[in-house]
């Protein structure tokens, strides 16, 4: 339907959802709804300033949560925008509105202009029909004559019902990435800050709002993440109209921003989403937003293949005949990508030297690497190399050469963290650099995929005296999108310590995040899950590992460690020299396992839920051929397994199942007849599995069960 001009409200329709913006004049659209979709005939019955009472001992105007609220003129919550000129034009309200449709109904832009703080605005909010997730771009333009000093700037300010109970969002650290919190809303403003200069293990750049329906896959829920691998903030607080008001955004460093006149600050994207499904309704929604806004070496994801990744395997002690043996070894099992981690380049025999000399180590490789890489792609396996460009050890020829190529600032002592220091990318000097030493690798060795990594947090981050994190992050976007034209067909992991790059700001220029080093299996249920949340599990890179785990010092079998990496993009990584005969079929029976379920385990939902006794699962596929993984971690406290009620699937079919895992070999004890529906024989109706559920084995303390249902 095309938009009318003469309407006072912007609508945005989704399929499940829509946004509602009241034009007000000049001044900045106000929030009217932004939730499920109505029908196209239910507008507000009345203007915003009409349908409510004045409060006593307020102001005379009514200033309501607008798309843009600004400080100093009426609005008293949180401004979107907190700038000054040397201290003045810190208040700002808009004085022109002009709404322009790219496209009708769902992609619109608004251009503000506030010609007293002399400032424009602009907004671009995108609602995909396919997704239901509403993409928001906000731009500042300092329209003065003077500089305009910016301490912050909203990417996006959402409105949440007054039905908004709780927030989820994720804290962590390495080697623990992903653990929920969940804070109540109430009065008091709920606040996540993070300045570590990258999206962080300890502060993800997204959160889940509940409802009170909200549960794992009902309800109406609220999603948003900030596609920013920098600092950020977010913030809800209360608005005083039983609404609250989400705020996004980069947290900015003192006097980072200074805009020089006509100059513009651009914020990254928002991705922001309602659902009527709950948890697992916004993880789809999400899913779906990141794989249309990544960029594939062909222009569609290829399989993904199964990784070889040399690490935990070997760490530091890197040897050519016996990396060339590992993988002969890997290919054996059923390995498509062998990564060459840490430890190939000049002087880096531990983590104590070497980083931002990137040229192979002559004394590890005295033939360089290109008899390892074309043994590599000999075996029929692409070859993919570690990398960690932004980072310098003091102890390399780099810094020796360039000590101020470091982020620092003056007169303060450099701060390391794992021995090292992080390269200014702001520097076009330093930026030509790993762009010719990367390039020099990329152009003469069959590298096919990097694993991109970023092992600290950023410190006395400063370029030319000023604070340089944005810029930082900038310049490191700018590298990744240097690499990735030049070499398109050259596939990229984000890596940051695992998981602290996880972003869907990385996910537009990269193709795998390395979730956690930690690969213990019972930690990683949980890590996935939230993971998950945001991201889709074809990215997830899940591996399998060594027992007892290296992270955690627990041991696992090989079945739970395969079962667990199963879902996400399969990797093996230990040392394929030290397997025992069985422990290399039991391998080679999970890559195996995983080439043959990888089509419908990547690409499609993901439903996660919790069957009860502390027994979890994840499907993947489509509601009529999905894999379910199910998994116990802790030993039972029943006398019989539960249920796992599937509610997701369709209701009118009955499915019939393959047996793609059971931990044990079914006898002609109770119960025996599970074989029989697990292997098919005997079809279970749709509607028994979603509100009875699919009877479960007894499963000991940390094993799984996994079978494909497809509807008959
Ligand atoms: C941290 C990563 O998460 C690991 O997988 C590994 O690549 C090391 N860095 C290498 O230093």
């Amino acid at each position: 339907m095309t938009p009318n001009p003469q309407s006072p409200y912007i609508v945005l329709t989704g399929t499940h959802a829509c946004a509602i913006l009241e034009l007000d004049g000049g001044r900045a659209p106000l929030w009217r709804h932004w939730g499920g979709r109505l029908p196209d005939a239910a507008l507000a019955p009345t203007r915003l300033r009409e349908g409510r009472p004045r409060p006593s001992f307020s102001l005379d105007e009514d200033i309501p949560l607008s798309i843009f609220p600004t400080f100093g003129v009426g609005w008293f919550g949180a401004p979107a925008l907190l700038s000054h000129r040397d201290g003045k034009d810190f208040a700002q309200d808009f004085t022109q509105c002009d709404v322009t449709w790219i496209k009708p109904d769902t992609h619109v832009h608004i251009a503000l202009r506030d010609d007293v703080a002399s400032i424009r605005i602009d907004i671009t909010l995108d609602l995909q029909p396919e997704t239901d997730v509403l993409t928001i771009q906000t731009k500042l333009t300092n329209l003065g004559e003077a500089a305009l000093s910016v301490a912050h700037l909203s990417a996006a300010c959402l409105p949440l019902p007054a039905s908004s109970r709780a927030v989820r969002s994720y804290t962590g650290r390495h080697n623990h990435e992903f653990v929920l919190v969940e804070d109540k809303l109430g009065p008091s403003t709920w606040l996540r800050e993070n300045r570590r200069g990258l999206s962080s293990h300890d502060c993800v750049p997204a959160a889940i709002v509940t409802t009170h329906q909200t549960t794992q896959n009902h309800g109406p829920t609220y999603g948003a993440q900030v596609a920013w691998s920098g600092n950020h903030s977010q913030r809800i607080e209360a608005v005083g109209d039983s609404r609250f008001a989400w705020h996004l955004g980069e947290w900015l460093a003192p006097g980072e921003v200074i805009l020089a006149p006509g100059d513009c600050l651009e914020a990254p994207d928002v991705l922001a989403t309602y659902c009527e499904n709950g948890l697992d309704g916004i993880g789809h929604n999400f899913h779906g937003a990141i794989r249309a806004r990544m960029a594939w070496p062909s222009g569609t994801m290829a399989p993904r293949p199964v990784h070889f990744n040399t690490w935990e395997g070997v760490y530091f002690d890197l040897d050519e005949t016996a990396l060339m043996d590992m993988a002969t070894k890997a290919a054996a099992l059923g390995v498509e990508r062998f990564v060459l981690d840490d430890g190939w380049f000049h002087g880096r025999r531990s983590d104590n030297a070497g980083l931002g000399d990137w040229w192979v180590d002559s004394h590890v490789f005295p033939n360089g690497l290109a008899p390892l890489a074309t043994h590599v792609t000999g075996l029929g396996m692409g070859f993919g190399l570690w990398v960690e460009p932004e980072m310098i050890n003091p102890d390399s020829n780099l810094f020796r050469a360039h000590p101020d190529w470091a982020l620092q600032l003056d007169a303060r002592p450099l701060l390391t963290a794992r021995n090292q220091l992080v390269l200014d990318l702001t520097r076009p000097d330093v930026f030509d650099y790993l762009l010719n030493h990367l390039g020099n690798l990329l152009d003469t060795l069959p590298i096919s995929y990097l694993k991109w990594d970023h092992n600290r947090d950023l410190t006395t981050s400063g370029s030319g005296g000023r604070a340089a994190y944005r810029r930082q992050t900038l310049g490191a976007y700018k590298l990744f999108d240097a690499i990735r034209a030049r070499w398109p067909n050259v596939e990229i992991e984000a890596c940051a310590g695992g998981g602290g790059r996880s972003d869907a700001g990385i996910l537009t220029r990269t193709h795998r995040i390395w979730t956690s080093d930690c690969i213990d299996a019972v930690s990683r249920l949980s890590i996935q899950r939230g993971f998950l949340q945001f991201f889709p599990p074809e990215i997830m890179g899940s591996h399998i590992g060594t027992s007892p785990a290296h992270s955690t010092g627990r041991s696992q079998n090989m079945a739970f460690r395969g079962a667990v990496a199963l879902g996400g993009h399969l990797g093996i990584e230990l040392d394929p020299r030290h397997l025992n005969q069985a422990d290399q079929r039991e391998v080679r029976d999970w890559i195996t396992r995983y080439k043959a379920h990888r089509d419908v385990l990547h690409g499609g939902y993901v439903w996660q839920g919790d069957a009860g006794d502390g027994v979890t699962w994840v499907a993947q596929g489509q509601p009529d051929d999905f894999v379910l993984s199910v998994f116990r971690n802790e030993p039972t406290g029943l006398r019989w397994p539960p249920s796992a009620v599937l509610p997701f699937i369709d209701q009118t079919r009955a499915y019939q199942s393959t047996l793609v895992y059971a931990p044990m070999a079914f006898g002609a004890h109770d119960g025996a007849k599970l074989e029989d529906i697990y292997t098919g024989k005997v079809p279970v109706h749709g509607a028994w599995l979603a509100q009875v559920g699919l009877p479960l084995l007894a499963l000991k303390g940390e094993s799984a069960l996994i079978v494909r249902l497809k509807a008959v």
